[in-house]
């Protein structure tokens, strides 16, 4: 049991020195990996390993608990990723989603004109420092494809680069299939896709990457006040999946920054390893799309109101959120180093992912004190049957038990439980039948009867 803990890493070192502790970390215990790596990868994709894609399965589950299953006023959808190209016409992606995009004449690099850094006034290229660029074009983020055997002009889609369109051009089927009255919502995560200029800082800016979207429908009259309630609802949100509420900002953006439909948007901004940046936009966006599309379509996406007999299209207040950067957002937050040191003085470094157990991809390491005692053994595995269907559950016998709880400290483990002699009664009646738990954050332990294992660690997680 050490007997010192020094934490000296969390905040002290610079950004970019920890953010390199970061991807080195994500990489060796099978976070995340560069896409096709063995070919050389591909910039701006990225592969999510076993603790990465359960990481993402918790927080997505927990999105959806939130936002559909724990409500009466939401319901869920999962719409196609290519769509009819006039969705995009419609939506005002296929003539405006682009970005501003220069060239450097010297090094060939293709640069986004917005994020150039500057010196002495004048915009120069990150990448060789040259000033000789090309004047800025618009570059459109979508990706082209063609739907069935013809290349031509017709076949032309594109991969979506939101969610948020299938649910606008569903309104009326969902309206219909749910019978909700406003003020409802429809949720759905799915994949969204975009030519990024320079995608950077690891999975942040990606080109394929995850959104988790909600469009909740209004009364006009309703829309100011749904987005404030909005704001707070997900800022709760991220405060209870353990980022701290120092560690989010808001940013409230200018009117003259909105897009021209939006009556009032918010970025909820995390402070990132490389600088405070954009997790989560939520954007009042009045009656903008729906009207686009019913314009467009030519069919009715408006709404009857019983009461006052009238029909009218609803405003809508859209979170939206990136699986991808709050995932990100997640393990800069739980990585942590301290120096510990035992009771003999000898000290060493645990690296430890200090995620809310919630999130934690693993939540128990289960562990035989010796591999080689065929009863320390049996009894282990029966633990792992039986918290197995509750909860990710991890079995590991090989190395000496300070090692074992370290590889587990370093997947962001909560709870780890050692089955001893005193498990197996071999020291006495008194203990047979309990286990150590450790917490993984104060490395204390305790002891806990079996049978109460499942609803102890049950009520941590959940
Ligand atoms: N429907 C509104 C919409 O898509 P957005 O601000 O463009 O709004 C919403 O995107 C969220 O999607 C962002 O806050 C971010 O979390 C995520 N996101 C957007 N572009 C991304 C990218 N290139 N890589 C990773 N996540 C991205």
């Amino acid at each position: 049991m050490p007997l010192f803990r020094f934490r000296y890493m969390a905040h002290a070192k610079s950004g970019s020195d920890r953010m390199e502790k970061i991807v080195s970390l994500c990489k060796r215990r099978g976070f995340v990996f560069q896409s096709s790596e063995i070919y050389g990868g591909l910039n701006g994709c990225w592969d999510y390993g076993p603790l990465g894609t359960e990481l993402k399965r918790n927080l997505k589950d927990f999105w959806w608990r939130r936002m559909v299953r724990e409500r009466d006023d939401v319901v869920g959808m999962d719409g196609s990723i290519l769509m009819n190209r006039q969705v995009w016409v419609a939506s005002g992606h296929e003539n405006t989603f682009t970005d501003p995009m220069v060239d450097c004449r010297n090094c060939k690099s293709r640069l986004r004109a917005d994020q150039l850094p500057e010196k002495n006034g004048r915009k120069q290229c990150p990448v060789c420092g040259s000033f000789d660029l090309t004047e800025p074009r618009a570059f459109n983020l979508m990706f082209k494809t063609y739907v069935g055997a013809t290349e031509d002009e017709s076949a032309i889609t594109y991969l979506r680069p939101e969610t948020a369109q299938a649910i606008f051009v569903q309104f009326r089927n969902i309206l219909e299939v749910s019978r909700k009255k406003l003020p409802f919502g429809i949720a759905q995560i799915g994949k969204a896709f975009r030519n990024e200029i320079n995608p950077r800082n690891f999975t942040f800016r990606s080109r394929e990457f995850e959104q988790m979207e909600l469009e909740y429908f209004c009364r006009p009259e309703n829309g100011l006040e749904l987005l404030e309630y909005w704001l707070q609802e997900r800022l709760r949100f991220y405060r209870d999946i353990g980022l701290s509420s120092e560690s989010l900002h808001v940013h409230k953006i200018p009117p003259e920054e909105c897009a021209h439909y939006s009556k009032g948007t918010y970025d909820i901004e995390f402070e990132f390893p490389f600088g405070i940046q954009e997790l989560e936009g939520v954007a009042y966006r009045t009656d903008y799309d729906l009207n686009q599309h019913q314009k467009a379509s030519g069919k009715p996406l408006d709404y009857f109101d019983e009461e006052s007999k009238q029909h009218f299209i609803p405003h809508v207040v859209e979170p939206s959120a990136g699986v991808d950067r709050t995932a990100l957002a997640l393990i800069s937050a739980a990585y942590d180093e301290e120096v510990v040191t035992d009771e003999k003085g000898k000290s060493e470094t645990r690296t430890v992912l200090r995620f809310h157990p919630r999130m934690a991809p693993i939540k128990c390491g289960v562990f035989p004190l010796l591999k080689n005692n065929e009863l320390l053994v049996r009894q282990a595995r029966e633990i792992v049957d039986q918290l197995r269907g509750e909860m990710m559950v991890f079995y590991d016998e090989t190395g000496a038990i300070g090692r074992r709880y370290r590889r587990q400290d370093e997947a962001g483990t909560p709870f780890g439980v050692t089955v001893d002699f005193d498990t197996i009664g071999e020291n006495g009646p008194a203990l047979r039948d309990t286990v150590t738990v450790r917490h993984r954050d104060s490395m204390e332990q305790e002891r806990i009867a079996i049978k109460e294992l499942t609803a102890f660690l049950g009520e941590r997680i959940r």
